[in-house]
């Protein structure tokens, strides 16, 4: 977690802070706790704060801090509470040296006792102020700059996207190992940054940096030196790694919508049906996964919360066809033990969550083959696969999953049919199903400004409708901070409906029509529940409903998706609180 950004100019009067705090803003999604700023022209300065990226706009003057070198933090705390002093970027004894850091040191105690004992003074709790002082250390027994750059990112252990100005120079060197980076090639600006959309308004090529690499970055073109990169001491040919990447600027903004996540929930159809015409036009690769699950033994499907949910999806549209298919929370991956016979699927937006590497890495040691679903081309999670597939939602601002779920339930769509050997060209209609369904937000705004009021909920589903009431209960809980679970409905009789009173809100979710809901919504009626449905197609009698027309019934989760997000957003509006950046969240979760 974290958002890390650098900045290096040609220009000769540098660039102003405005600039880094701008691509700040656009990575906030990965920690909003506190932010920073280093410049570097004559002098090294730093400004940070604890609070968020406009907080530190509204403080300082972003126009008047300027430098040919910008670094910039945006962060989600690990070691030390959210301060002043924890913020990044960290400095040495000497102030010529500056660092912003995304990921954790797990040596840094031993290493902080032993840079005590050289006399060097630390001024924060973090784990990463030890690297300018290491760097310091490295410098001061005679290494030149990079070297000792070198030598600090072969002290620690842990894991990190690194970048460090050093005086004397107007380079930004860099290391990474776990967390992301990558770079942006401008015209006379260059950029390194945990993510791209931090840099699309300027620059659309990139070089992304992988595993144990380090290097640095100046204003220069690629061709003329401007990029030097390294693994385990052997130069990297960088003109081979230079990609042209075709998202739009536009979608890294939120054009005069008041949140992101509205936005995003709105651009929905459009990431549907780029994601079906995207997997059509790489049906090679989409072919390969799909032998590759036919194949299998077994189908273990990973991911994190809103793509776990994806994936239960998945797993019971499998398991309906007689296909071991097993659902996998990312974080438990120990509990399951595969074998070459067995194959993988890991779903996640990011392509960056560490619990699904973690999970890749020791199911890809016991021998089977791994295929991904993510929504970032290059993902550490894509580059890890034997078969890596995308969807193509565009960048995703919002903390909380939302176009990138419908996107995913669309691909999955696809997948499934393609394993049955079905024809998947009604596919190409899915996004009109979500068109369809978004005229009907107005309603689920209604169900959400209805349940702003309430405390507690409950969602209650059965079959594939189960996954989608578990991510409406996650986006409310983590969006409008109102305590909701989800329950397959049959099971609520198993001890949730103890909490049910007058009024307690349960919210069904029916998109199957013919597996029992109808009973379930008589008893919580019965205890003087509350109840609300969305419905495909055909009525629950629930106290208040959305009933959603959908012909092909294949598609209805595709349907009930926007409109639990819709639900769930304005609670959020309603409440008062930021849907974007939900307290105590980061889209990326970088640690265990
Ligand atoms: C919820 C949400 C998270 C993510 C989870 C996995 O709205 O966004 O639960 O789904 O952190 O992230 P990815 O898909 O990037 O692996």
């Amino acid at each position: 977690m974290c958002g890390i950004i650098g900045i290096v100019t040609k220009r000769r009067e540098g660039q102003t802070a405005e600039i880094a705090v701008e691509c700040l803003d656009r990575l906030s999604y990965r920690g909003y706790d506190s932010v920073g700023v280093a410049t570097l022209g004559d002098n090294l300065e730093v400004v940070k704060m604890k609070g968020k990226v406009e907080d530190f706009s509204h403080k300082f003057d972003v126009n008047s801090i300027r430098g040919k070198v910008i670094l910039g933090h945006t962060r989600w705390a690990t070691h030390g509470p959210p301060t002043d002093y924890n913020a990044h970027p960290h400095t040495d004894c000497s102030n010529s040296i500056a660092v912003v850091h995304n990921g954790t040191i797990e040596n840094f105690r031993e290493l902080k006792a032993e840079l005590e004992m050289l006399g060097h003074k630390f001024k924060s709790q973090t784990d990463t102020e030890i690297i300018p002082h290491l760097i310091e250390e490295f410098k001061r027994r005679g290494m030149d700059s990079f070297s000792a750059f070198k030598a600090t990112v072969n002290a620690i252990e842990g894991t990190y996207a690194i970048l460090a100005v050093i005086r004397g120079d107007n380079r930004i060197y860099f290391a990474k190992k776990y967390n992301p980076l990558v770079i942006g090639i401008g015209e006379d600006t260059n950029y390194i940054s945990s993510d791209i959309p931090s840099f699309l308004p300027y620059t659309k090529t990139i070089v992304v940096i992988s595993d144990d690499e380090v290097g640095y970055l100046t204003a220069d073109s690629p061709l003329n030196g401007g990029v030097y990169i390294e693994h385990k001491g052997e130069k990297i040919e960088v003109n081979d790694r230079i990609k042209i990447i075709n998202w739009d600027a536009e979608s890294a903004s939120k054009e005069g919508y008041r949140h992101f996540m509205e936005k995003e929930i709105m651009e929905s159809p459009r990431s549907v049906k780029e994601t079906i015409s995207g997997l059509l036009a790489d049906i090679d690769e989409v072919m390969k996964a799909v032998k590759i699950l036919k194949d299998s033994r077994r189908i273990l499907i990973v991911g994190a919360g809103t793509s776990y949910h994806a994936g239960l999806l998945f797993s019971i549209l499998l398991q309906r066809e007689g296909i071991n298919a097993i659902p996998v929370i990312a974080s438990e991956y120990y509990n399951y033990r595969t074998s070459t016979d067995d194959s993988i699927l890991a779903i996640s937006q990011s392509g960056e969550t560490l619990d699904v590497r973690l999970a890749m890495g020791k199911f890809k040691a016991e021998g089977s083959k791994i295929i991904s679903l993510t929504n970032v081309i290059y993902s550490e999670i894509s580059r890890q696969s034997d078969v890596s597939l995308y969807t193509s939602a565009g960048p995703e601002i919002g903390v909380a999953a939302t176009k990138t779920f419908t996107s995913q339930v669309a691909s999955l769509l696809l997948l499934w049919s393609a394993i049955k050997d079905e024809d998947f060209s009604y596919l190409r209609n899915a996004h009109i199903v979500v068109e369809d369904s978004l005229s009907l937000s107005g309603k689920a705004s209604a169900f959400g400004e209805e349940l702003a009021k309430q405390s507690n909920a409950y969602f209650l589903g059965r079959g594939l409708s189960l996954p989608l009431a578990m991510e409406a209960a996650l986006k409310v809980k983590e969006i409008a901070y109102i305590h909701s679970e989800a329950y397959p409905a049959g099971e609520s009789k198993h001890g949730p409906i103890a909490l049910v009173t007058q009024g307690f809100p349960v919210i069904f979710i029916n998109g199957e029509e013919d597996l029992g809901l109808q009973d379930n919504v008589q008893e919580m009626k019965a205890r003087g529940s509350k109840t609300y449905s969305i419905s495909i197609n055909k009525s629950l009698n629930t106290d208040r409903e959305i009933l959603i027309k959908v012909n092909d019934k294949r598609l209805f989760p595709l349907a009930i998706a926007p409109l639990i997000q819709i639900l769930a957003y304005r609670s959020a509006v309603i409440k008062g609180t930021d849907p974007d950046k939900p307290r105590n969240l980061a889209k990326t979760v970088t640690v265990r």
